[in-house]
């Protein structure tokens, strides 16, 4: 009997919540790598936490640096670059994304926002061929699980105009080049407490449904 190959299915995690205890969509984030890690047993998780370990801002000398040729780079530069060169290694390194997102102010939180302009990077993780634009990060799937405190937010709802985080990262993740970009979404958090766990058994069943058509 042949061994099996490794599995080569590595997920990376990205929390957001400024909340460390009580965050929802911490929780489910947990519940969506246990459901991962039954569906890939030989699987690696890498975990990175933007909310309890900051990212710094992109500034002047990082985009300078994102626009001019390696070849050209100034030694302040390659320094300005250390952080996002990490952050998209470790984004290609991984075959499937799970971003946990609270809505804060209508759109993602900022701390999330600083991880985005660190990884969004020309010639690295989309092209520009003067007229086009094309997605470098192929072959990837995303899960975001977003928690709002209200609710309405769904394609057509009352407060759908409202929600700057699920379009926001759909469309950033497509532009990336990314498959496909499933999201969960757990409404209503703070004004209707009694329907969370109603809402986290539907997504509970969303994820072990995402889940069951990868093939191992
Ligand atoms: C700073 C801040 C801003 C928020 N802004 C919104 C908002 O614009 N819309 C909304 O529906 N909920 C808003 N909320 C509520 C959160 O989205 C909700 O509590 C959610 O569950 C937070 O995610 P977490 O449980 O993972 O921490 C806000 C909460 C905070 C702390």
């Amino acid at each position: 009997m042949r061994p099996t190959p490794p599995s080569t299915h590595h997920l990376l995690r990205i929390d957001s919540s400024s909340r460390v205890t009580g965050s929802y969509s911490r929780k489910l984030g947990d519940q969506f790598e246990h459901a991962w890690i039954k569906r890939f047993p030989a699987g690696t998780i890498t975990r990175r936490d933007v909310a309890l370990q900051s990212l710094p801002h992109i500034e002047n000398t990082t985009i300078a640096g994102m626009f001019t040729p390696p070849e050209q780079h100034s030694s302040e530069m390659v320094a300005a670059l250390v952080q996002s060169d990490t952050l998209i290694a470790e984004l290609k390194a991984a075959d499937t994304l799970l971003l946990t997102v609270p809505m804060y102010n209508f759109g993602v939180p900022s701390a999330l926002k600083a991880w985005i302009d660190q990884i969004t990077r020309i010639g690295h993780t989309f092209s520009f061929d003067g007229s086009n634009f094309g997605g470098l990060l192929k072959g990837k799937k995303a899960h975001v699980v977003i928690a709002y405190g209200a609710g309405g937010y769904a394609h057509g709802a009352s407060f759908a105009a409202a929600n700057f985080v699920e379009p926001y990262l759909k469309f950033l993740l497509a532009f990336l080049g990314f498959n496909e970009v499933i999201t969960y979404n757990d409404e209503a958090t703070n004004t209707n407490p009694a329907g969370i766990a109603a809402s986290h058994a539907m997504i509970t069943a969303q994820m072990e449904t995402s889940l069951k058509g990868v093939t191992a």
